[in-house]
């Protein structure tokens, strides 16, 4: 990760728990990991969630992102788990684990194929011969435009350093290579200082997604259209495929 993105600045990646996010992920997670001695959270970001899996069991979270792992080092129960700076397609721990996530649709910053295979295959390589995988990522069936602008996303919320600040979300969608390009932007509203940086998601037909994982030797058990357990159909919001090594 060398260019500069909404995760890898450190200005922007302050911001990051300030976006809404349905952390149903997490309680999901967590109960998931219930019988798991060993969970591997890639692409862990901030750290939330590993954080809360590691009480009792060994847990990696892995990351590209430094400004990130800076925040999640410095959490409560930070010092719980052992933060892997790394990428998702090229990681090799050496140890197999009882349960491997990326939440908060991390796989879709796998912008090509070749991308999403490298890093599934990893998923396969770091599995326990009876361990589950989890992972998230938006539908592009879902009903919407997903095409939006500044007008449209405009608001303002509370940092809990610089006050009040606006924050705006800038995005296109090419629907030819499923790839969404957008600007997070957040102003301090005292100073007037506007931090923002340009990122890239790609998204993938739920088809697709299965032809890829058993590609890489994964078998899906259960596909979830929400966090909240609602089986998925052709309009849901999620793709969440859970699954163990075929
Ligand atoms: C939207 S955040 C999600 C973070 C966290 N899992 C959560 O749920 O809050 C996406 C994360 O994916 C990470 N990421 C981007 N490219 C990655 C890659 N190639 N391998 C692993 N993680 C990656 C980013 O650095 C960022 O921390």
């Amino acid at each position: 990760m060398n260019e500069r993105t909404i995760f890898t600045d450190p200005h922007l990646a302050q911001f990051y728990e300030l976006a809404p996010h349905d952390r149903t992920d997490h309680t999901f997670c967590k109960d998931l990991a219930s019988d798991a001695d060993s969970v591997l959270d890639l692409g862990c970001g901030t750290g939330e969630l590993t954080v809360q899996l590691a009480k009792g069991r060994h847990v990696v979270g892995l990351d590209p992102a430094a400004a990130m792992l800076e925040i999640a080092r410095s959490r409560p129960g930070g010092d719980q788990v052992t933060w892997v700076e790394g990428d998702a397609r090229h990681f090799e721990l050496g140890e197999t684990f009882d349960l491997i996530c990326l939440t908060g649709h991390s796989f879709q910053f796998f912008l090509t194929e070749e991308d999403q295979r490298l890093a599934l295959s990893k998923i396969a390589m770091h599995l326990k011969p009876t361990g589950q995988f989890v992972f998230d990522t938006r539908n592009p069936n879902f009903p919407g435009r997903k095409t939006r602008s500044k007008s449209e996303t405009l608001k303002r919320t509370q940092h809990e350093e610089l006050g009040e600040i606006e924050s705006w979300n800038i995005s296109h969608y090419d629907e030819p290579t499923q790839v969404l390009s957008f600007t997070n932007a957040y102003k301090d509203l005292e100073s007037g200082q506007v931090f923002s940086a340009p990122s890239q998601i790609k998204y993938t037909a739920k088809e697709r997604l299965d032809q890829l994982l058993q590609e890489a030797g994964l078998r899906v058990e259960t596909w979830l259209g929400e966090w909240t357990g609602e089986p998925f159909h052709a309009a849901s919001r999620e793709i969440i495929p859970i699954g163990r090594k075929a």
